[in-house]
């Protein structure tokens, strides 16, 4: 008989507005987690988000729902932060982003107050900046504190290029990698439908006139989604919410599932100081292994790109080593 302690699946999600709920949510649905802790600087909406959900316990796989104390990081599996100020009129993205920096900084305090043994999953706004922001107040290990990066963004990627090949998405692998934002690339090299890569799948299909024009059109259309969505309905809630409960699987399962979320670098890829999206195997202990894939020269200069571009904010942040 084992007479070890029980230990229920924890995850306390910071933040409860649009992105929080939506994850909450779907993390109910998904029964991976036995307790969903809520946690939000507007009290009211974090008992809202709570009730609301828990009214639905009876329809979801067994699972607890409270509104958290700070208390409870410090046995929380899995902390998500959805935190974030929006930007008010007159403000400066750089203004934005040092209010931003302060709550993850505020969060972060309270987490390593709590001698958390938690991992640390940063979903707010610009992710890899303040990944990188939330690594450096923590001084954890790197593997402990990922962003969700890219992995929302590779989603979007295999979706287009399922409807655009006609192959469910299910037989097709695909990532972004970088930045999760502008600067962020299509890794074509590491792209493959059913085994096949892109270029032999392409061979094979004489769907595209100019294979080269569309895969530009599918890139571009990804690192445009976000904003089209925005431009509808104000924000993006659905899609990050199903794509943190993926990598949220990968940590509660241990799956070590290979999940573009934004890692510290320290050399891979030749990069240093800079959070980003790249290949990593993902476990119970968060970012087990960064897979340094052996990017074309195109592509490995996107990610340096894309480095550079990270690393001025880190400087103008003063949050450079
Ligand atoms: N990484 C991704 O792929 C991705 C995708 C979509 C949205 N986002 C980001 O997620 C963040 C949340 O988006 P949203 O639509 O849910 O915004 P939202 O405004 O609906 O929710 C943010 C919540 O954070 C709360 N909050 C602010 N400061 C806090 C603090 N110190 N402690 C606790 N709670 C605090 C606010 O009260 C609010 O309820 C934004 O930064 C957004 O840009 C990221």
């Amino acid at each position: 008989m084992n007479n070890a302690p029980w230990k229920p699946r924890k995850v306390v999600i910071v933040g409860a507005g649009a992105v929080g709920s939506t994850f909450a949510y779907t993390l109910a649905q998904s029964g991976l987690a036995d307790e969903i802790l809520l946690r939000d600087h507007n009290h009211d909406l974090a008992m809202g988000q709570v009730l609301d959900l828990a009214h639905g316990q009876a329809f979801f796989p067994s699972v607890q729902i409270h509104e958290a104390e700070t208390t409870d990081f410090a046995d929380a599996h899995l902390i998500v932060i959805t935190a974030g100020s929006k930007q008010r009129p007159g403000e400066s993205r750089l203004d934005l982003l040092q209010r931003n920096v302060k709550i993850i900084y505020e969060i972060m305090d309270e987490i390593v107050a709590q001698k958390s043994a938690a991992v640390v999953l940063i979903v707010s706004n610009p992710v890899d900046i303040l990944t990188y922001a939330a690594y450096k107040r923590s001084g954890w290990p790197r593997g402990r504190i990922i962003g969700s990066g890219t992995v929302l963004d590779s989603a979007r990627f295999r979706s287009l290029l399922s409807q655009h090949c006609g192959v469910d998405v299910h037989n097709v692998h695909a990532y972004i990698l970088g930045e999760h934002g502008d600067s962020e690339f299509a890794a074509w090299s590491m792209t493959n439908l059913a085994g096949l890569s892109i270029d032999q799948y392409c061979h094979l299909c004489s769907k595209c006139d100019d294979w080269q024009e569309a895969r530009k059109k599918l890139a571009d259309d990804v690192k445009h989604s976000a904003y089209h969505i925005i431009e509808y309905k104000g924000a993006t809630w659905f899609g990050v919410g199903l794509a943190l409960t993926q990598i949220a699987a990968a940590i509660l399962r241990s799956q070590h599932g290979v999940l573009t979320v934004s890692s510290v670098l320290e050399g891979e890829f030749g990069l240093h100081g800079v959070s980003l999206g790249v290949p990593c195997i993902v476990s119970q202990n968060g970012v087990e292994r960064i897979l340094e894939v052996n990017l074309p020269p195109d592509e490995h200069n996107a990610l340096v790109k894309s480095a550079t571009i990270m690393r001025e904010t880190i400087a103008q942040l003063g949050l450079a080593s």
